[in-house]
């Protein structure tokens, strides 16, 4: 059993590594295939375009979410307090990191209560990863969505990362029934995401009926997690798992596209909710995901980037990073003559750029 002091020292490392350029795969999204049809006449005004929308059912403010990050150790309140208020301040949805700590110590609940007490209207969404749920009682999942306060959970599920682990659980037999069992005991959406390696069909196709809310593709295409792992490792010592950091090199491009993995689950015209995310740096990524159907658009590392410089500095990185991603996303909706992210959805506005 992991120590709390490694356990710390490596989400440390994933909030270094993930900062670097080199475990960023943003040429493999596939958002470059994408364009969005330009309207010369549009018949709208700039003004009757609304970002606003609901998740199941909650109003918020704009259709992108800050995608789960880190918590569990002494940086990462901050790091979360921050996110949480402007998220707050911004009406949108925020996932927290993995609460996996919080299964083994339950002082580490209290990161949420004093981010609780500072952006109490803040829309949390919980995170566990799929090696955990399978052998966690689903009591202890809902004593984690309740120290969050949480109004959904997202499950994440990341192989390629927990093999490229030293100290990872690559053991996912079971996973498909402890989702069943998750969602049929939860009174809150529950949304599957990738960590960056996305979707096939084939799997897919396995989570109709499953209770999801949501399947969040989190596809190739931004941070990359083999990538991540494998310099941990090059920094390593002692002998590990399976190899060395060259496994960084085999399986740095490993995975499925955002664009790919969008372009799947349409296909399918499944019975959950489509959301995005994974390499996503603007609002026109974001509005092609939405127009190639996802109802949500997430971002990690740049919050992750912003939320450091925010406390570096004092000054705020935060909300000017989110108006920015907004206008860039009004922009793109007032040029293909969409008023609402509804419309962007439904038209087709988007082409193959040949
Ligand atoms: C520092 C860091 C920590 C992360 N930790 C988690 C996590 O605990 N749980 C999770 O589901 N995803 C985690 N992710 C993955 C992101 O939620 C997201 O799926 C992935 O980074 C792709 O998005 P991006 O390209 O915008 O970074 C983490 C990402 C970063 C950058």
């Amino acid at each position: 059993v992991e120590d709390s002091k490694q356990f710390e020292i490596r989400k440390q490392d994933h909030v270094r590594i993930a900062l670097g350029s080199e475990v960023q795969t943003t040429h493999l999204s596939q958002l470059d295939r994408v364009q969005l049809i330009h309207e010369a006449l549009p018949e709208i005004n700039f003004e009757d375009v609304s970002l606003e929308t609901t998740v199941f059912g909650l109003p918020v403010l704009s259709p992108f979410f800050v995608s789960s990050m880190t918590a569990g150790h002494p940086e990462a309140k901050n790091i979360n307090l921050r996110l949480a208020k402007a998220c707050e301040e911004k009406g949108w949805l925020m996932g927290v990191g993995s609460q996996r700590r919080e299964l083994i110590d339950s002082e580490a609940a209290k990161e949420w209560s004093e981010i609780r007490e500072q952006a109490p209207n803040a829309l949390l969404f919980g995170n566990l990863g799929l090696s955990q749920l399978i052998t966690t009682p689903l009591e202890a999942v809902q004593t984690l969505v309740d120290n969050l306060e949480a109004e959904g959970l997202f499950i994440h599920t990341n192989p390629l990362q927990e093999c490229l682990q030293h100290e990872g659980t690559p053991q996912f037999r079971g996973g498909l029934e402890a989702l069943k069992n998750l969602c049929a005991a939860m009174d809150i959406p529950v949304v599957l995401k990738e960590v960056g390696c996305g979707f096939s069909r084939l799997t897919l196709s396995k989570l109709d009926q499953v209770g999801l809310a949501a399947v969040d593709v989190s596809g190739l295409g931004g941070t990359h997690w083999g990538r991540v792992e494998a310099l941990r490792n090059a920094k390593r010592t002692t002998e590990i798992r399976s190899g060395d950091q060259s496994l960084g090199e085999v399986f740095g491009d490993w995975g499925i596209s955002t664009v790919q993995s969008l372009i799947n689950i349409k296909e399918l015209n499944p019975d959950y909710q489509v959301w995005a995310s994974g390499g996503i740096r603007s609002g026109l990524d974001a509005a092609k995901l939405l127009a190639l159907g996802a109802q949500m658009a997430g971002i990690a590392k740049p919050f992750l980037e912003s939320a450091l410089r925010e406390i570096e500095t004092g000054k705020s990185c935060l909300i000017p990073l989110m108006q920015k991603l907004e206008d860039e996303l009004r922009i793109s909706m007032f040029c293909t003559g969409c008023v609402n992210s509804e419309q962007l959805r439904s038209r087709g506005v988007w082409e193959w750029k040949l």
